[in-house]
């Protein structure tokens, strides 16, 4: 029987008991290589002549994906697939596979959890309690009810469009901008132009991809269109927030908070004024955590890798039509 090599070339997670179960109920004889903490070198020699290939942040280049002559699937331990040359890999015939969906329960529910900070006050609350003090004269100013006011959703996709129906939930109004979204799938949404969305949104959330269009899409003239007033939420990608002109903006009160789940470089210099500042909540791209989550995204990207190895598609493969093309050249 023929052996397979799958490289998982980094996982924030130990273990891949789940991984192991897939791959043992599949029939199939896999041998799994973990790659820990390797530099460009070692990853490069552990990933040549892989049959496949589990991801996560590991940047899958082009010189990487050329040595992977003998590879069926790049499946990625989540949704965004940023970190991958996917053209490089549809020149190599190798599909591309994602997890989509795992987490959209989770990524929502902390984007409102953000909400409800930044609207209740919690952090500099809690830091003034914290303090040793109390009373009604906490140094922030007092919120606008939450009931009545307006989000605007960027990317209106799995994540975007649950965060817009928890919100609604509770009262609040969604606007949204999506090039690619049909505005008739969505009822009771509103698609407008983006500089339309940031002038009047109480609250920003980003959950588009990190792609070539979205890279610095909120960037100092974006966050000048915004209200004072306004908040900004990233749970998307880092990159698609220039971060030095939030910074700028938040110091300067161009807008009055922000709470992001991502950044430009992860992990982020200890010294960046922006972990500092008192009107942003930092978390470390934990959103889609969960161990449901987890265990799903486990089994997804072992499922992506048997099918591929059995000659199946698996369930998500994001250049799908890239590889038809070319197989029809
Ligand atoms: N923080 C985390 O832990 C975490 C977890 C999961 C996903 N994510 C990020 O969230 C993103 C969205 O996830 P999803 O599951 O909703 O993906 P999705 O593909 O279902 O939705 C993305 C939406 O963005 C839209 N879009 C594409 N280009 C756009 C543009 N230029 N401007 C505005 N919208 C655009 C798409 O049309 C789509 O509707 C992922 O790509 C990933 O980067 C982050």
């Amino acid at each position: 029987m023929q052996r397979h090599r799958v490289v998982v070339t980094d996982f924030t997670e130990p273990g891949h008991d789940i991984e192991s179960d897939v791959f043992a109920s599949s029939g199939l004889a896999i041998d799994l290589v973990t790659v820990k903490e390797a530099g460009r070198s070692a990853l490069l020699a552990a990933t040549a002549g892989a049959h496949a290939l589990m991801v996560q942040f590991a940047r899958i280049d082009r010189v990487l994906i050329g040595t992977l002559t003998s590879c069926r699937v790049i499946a990625r331990y989540g949704v965004g697939v940023d970190m991958i040359d996917i053209d490089a890999a549809t020149d190599m015939g190798i599909a591309v596979a994602n997890v989509p969906h795992y987490c959209v329960d989770e990524v929502s529910l902390q984007t409102i959890g953000f909400l409800l900070d930044l609207n209740r006050r919690t952090l500099p609350l809690a830091a003034h309690v914290r303090a040793g003090r109390w009373g009604t004269a906490p140094p922030v100013t007092p919120p606008s009810r939450l009931r009545g006011q307006l989000l605007g959703v960027v990317g209106f996709g799995a994540i975007g469009s649950e965060v817009a129906r928890k919100a609604r939930a509770l009262g609040l109004e969604v606007i949204a901008y999506d090039p690619f979204a049909v505005a008739d799938q969505h009822p009771g949404i509103s698609f407008v132009p983006l500089t339309r969305l940031l002038a009047e949104s109480d609250y920003v959330t980003l959950h588009c991809p990190l792609t070539e269009a979205t890279r610095g899409l909120i960037g100092a003239a974006e966050l000048a269109q915004m209200k004072p007033s306004a908040y900004l939420l990233n749970l998307s990608r880092g990159p698609v927030v220039d971060q030095a002109a939030l910074t700028k903006a938040l110091r300067a009160g161009v807008i009055r908070g922000a709470a992001l789940d991502v950044l430009g470089t992860e992990p982020p210099d200890p010294a960046d004024a922006l972990l500092r500042l008192d009107n942003v909540i930092v978390t470390p791209h934990v959103a889609s955590w969960s161990i449901e989550a987890g265990a799903e995204l486990r089994r997804g990207v072992a499922q992506s890798v048997v099918d591929a190895l059995l000659g199946r598609e698996p369930a998500s493969v994001v250049n799908r039509d890239q590889l038809l093309a070319r197989a029809r050249r």
